[in-house]
């Protein structure tokens, strides 16, 4: 059976992180590429990991390169190319440099696997999600970006905290953009089947998903020279896994919405069923009166935040 071939574009905290967890999971062979100014650094680091393989028992292969050539007709695509924020900069002060970036990075993957299922992780994400889209002209299913495994992980981390219990046993969604807007939703979070607001006060609860917002700054805060990677590079490898096998996950995402939740063509946080073809379904759920509306707020920050790219991509 043909291994699956995954390239990661970006070779950095996330790009290289990725390529390890999903080397390791032997989820197929792997293309780690970045600008040529790096020179020889995507090859050391597939060297590196492929000389982890003999210890960890994997038989993933992991090659590193500037160029796109070796990149040809690869099954899923991961774009991580792009600047990370430091402290004091949000995902949005971003959005110019990397929407360039992931502009002329989606023009080469239309080039070099035009049948490729594309996970955009870079930030601002939402917005760059959708410059993929654009610039690729894929259909929209191919084209996804990871930001909701990365934010529910995070909840599901500080709600295993605060009840000491596992995190397997704490299943929850989030919706909306990956910003401040994102809305964590207690009507779809439960512990081992009960439902959250059983076991912890409203009040706290609310403390909780205050803090799963901020999630992102409070990582950046901590490292003071870039952003997190460990966990959003397990979030795409998931994503990843999901698609090269086939495994229907349901699972957040940012997915193109159009008639779905009354989005009108823009990709925003949605559950949705993950396997070969991408994107193979968004599921739409009831919505209470007040998870719409913050839904809606959210909807409308990411619609500003593409239209702000827009201005920037067309130069006007
Ligand atoms: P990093 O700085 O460690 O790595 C970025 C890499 O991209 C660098 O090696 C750089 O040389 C490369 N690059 C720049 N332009 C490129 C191009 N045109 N082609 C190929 N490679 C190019 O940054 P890190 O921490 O890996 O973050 C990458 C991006 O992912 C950032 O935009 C960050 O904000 C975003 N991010 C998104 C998350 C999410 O949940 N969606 C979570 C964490 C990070
Ligand atoms: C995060 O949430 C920076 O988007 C990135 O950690």
């Amino acid at each position: 059976m043909r291994r699956a071939k995954i390239t990661i574009v970006g070779a950095g905290n996330v790009g290289a992180t990725c390529a390890h967890w999903c080397a390791a999971a032997e989820l197929g062979d792997i293309v780690l590429l970045d600008i040529p100014q790096t020179e020889d650094m995507p090859k050391g680091k597939a060297l590196d990991l492929m000389q982890s393989s003999p210890i960890m028992g994997f038989d993933s292969c992991v090659t590193g390169t500037t160029t796109y050539d070796c990149t040809s007709n690869s099954d899923v695509v991961v774009i991580t190319a792009g600047i990370a924020r430091k402290p004091g900069m949000s995902r949005d002060d971003l959005l110019g440099t990397n929407a360039k970036i992931v502009g002329s990075v989606a023009e080469q993957i239309k080039q070099s696997s035009p049948d490729a299922v594309v996970i955009v992780v870079s930030n601002p994400l939402d917005a760059m999600v959708q410059r993929a889209f654009q610039v690729t002209g894929f259909p929209a299913n191919r084209v996804l970006g990871q930001a909701g495994v990365l934010d529910t992980a995070r909840y599901r981390t500080f709600l295993a905290m605060e009840l000491g219990v596992s995190v397997e046993d704490i299943s929850a969604l989030l919706m909306g953009g990956h910003g401040d807007t994102m809305v964590p939703l207690p009507s779809c979070t439960s512990v081992g089947g009960i439902p959250v607001t059983q076991l912890i006060s409203q009040q706290r609860l609310e403390e909780i998903i205050d803090r799963t917002r901020k999630g992102g700054a409070e990582i950046v805060a901590l490292l003071k020279t870039g952003s997190a990677y460990y966990a959003p590079a397990a979030a795409t490898a998931q994503m990843v896994e999901a698609i090269v096998r086939d495994k229907k996950r349901m699972i957040p995402c940012a997915a193109y919405c159009d008639k779905e939740y009354g989005v009108g063509g823009y990709y925003v946080g949605v559950p949705a069923i993950l396997g070969t073809g991408g994107v193979e379904k968004i599921v739409e759920l009831q919505l209470s009166e007040k998870e719409q509306l913050a839904f809606q707020n959210s909807v409308d920050a990411v619609k500003e935040l593409v239209a702000a790219m827009d201005k920037i991509v067309s130069g006007n």
